[in-house]
């Protein structure tokens, strides 16, 4: 079986995590060998740079050097999980992935683009998803399911001006590559989210079933 690499991204409180966890019991139960992962983390030393970055009593950073530790933990996790993994044939669900970067440190924080690219490029030693599900919402939406439910980072600390640019951005993206990312509407019940999810697994799940038998496919 080919390995796939499938991404689940939005802003916070949009689901991913749920998601993210549905989607892997799903696709088990349909015979897939699936790791489940998330960015920042999914390494030990990653979990490291996580708890640095998202810590809300941490020591304040400048947004490069908020930047330069995301890329030191993806270049680990890719490294060391996600292209270990692939190769193996299993297919990688990943909580957060580039999109994040884009969206947060170069939409959000307005960091020069054309550089997040470029690093970013060489930190997942250029792999691309095969599939990228956004999750869509507005902020307060998003943001009031994170207050429910008392979670709390430093980007939650963040004001609504700035969860829009994150959201737009995401957009953005989607508008950008329609093949691989599909958005999805999550401002809508968790069961009902995940009946658009799990449509969107299985016909991409279909799509690579075929093609695994044209030539020149990896
Ligand atoms: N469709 C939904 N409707 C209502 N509540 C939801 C829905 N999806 C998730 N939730 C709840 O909202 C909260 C945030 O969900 P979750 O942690 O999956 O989002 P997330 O995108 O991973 O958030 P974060 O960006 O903070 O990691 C959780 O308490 C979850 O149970
Ligand atoms: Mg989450």
């Amino acid at each position: 079986m080919k390995g796939f690499f499938i991404t689940f991204e939005g802003i916070e409180g949009s689901g991913k995590s749920s998601l993210a966890r549905m989607s892997a019991e799903h696709l088990s139960s349909l015979g897939y060998s699936v790791v489940l992962t998330r960015e920042p983390g999914g390494t030990p030393l990653g979990e490291m740079i996580r708890k640095l970055l998202l810590d809300p009593e941490g020591e304040p950073m400048t947004p490069l050097t908020e930047l330069l530790l995301y890329f030191a933990d993806r270049a680990e996790h890719i490294g060391k999980t996600i292209l270990p993994s692939l190769k193996e044939g299993k297919v990688v669900i990943c909580d957060r992935f580039s999109d994040s970067t884009i969206a947060y440190q170069g939409y959000g924080r307005g960091l020069d683009m054309e550089t997040i690219l470029e690093l970013d490029r060489i930190a997942r030693e250029g792999l691309t998803p095969d599939l990228t599900i956004l999750l869509d919402l507005d902020v307060e939406t998003g943001l009031g399911r994170n207050q429910a439910a008392r979670k709390f980072d430093r980007f939650e600390a963040e004001d609504l001006e700035f969860h829009e640019k994150v959201r737009n951005g995401y957009r953005e993206i989607a508008r950008k590559s329609p093949e691989r990312v599909r958005l999805v509407n999550a401002s809508l019940p968790k069961e009902a989210v995940w009946d658009q999810v799990r449509e969107v697994l299985e016909s991409f799940v279909r799509s690579q079933t075929y093609r695994i038998d044209l030539p020149g496919n990896r």
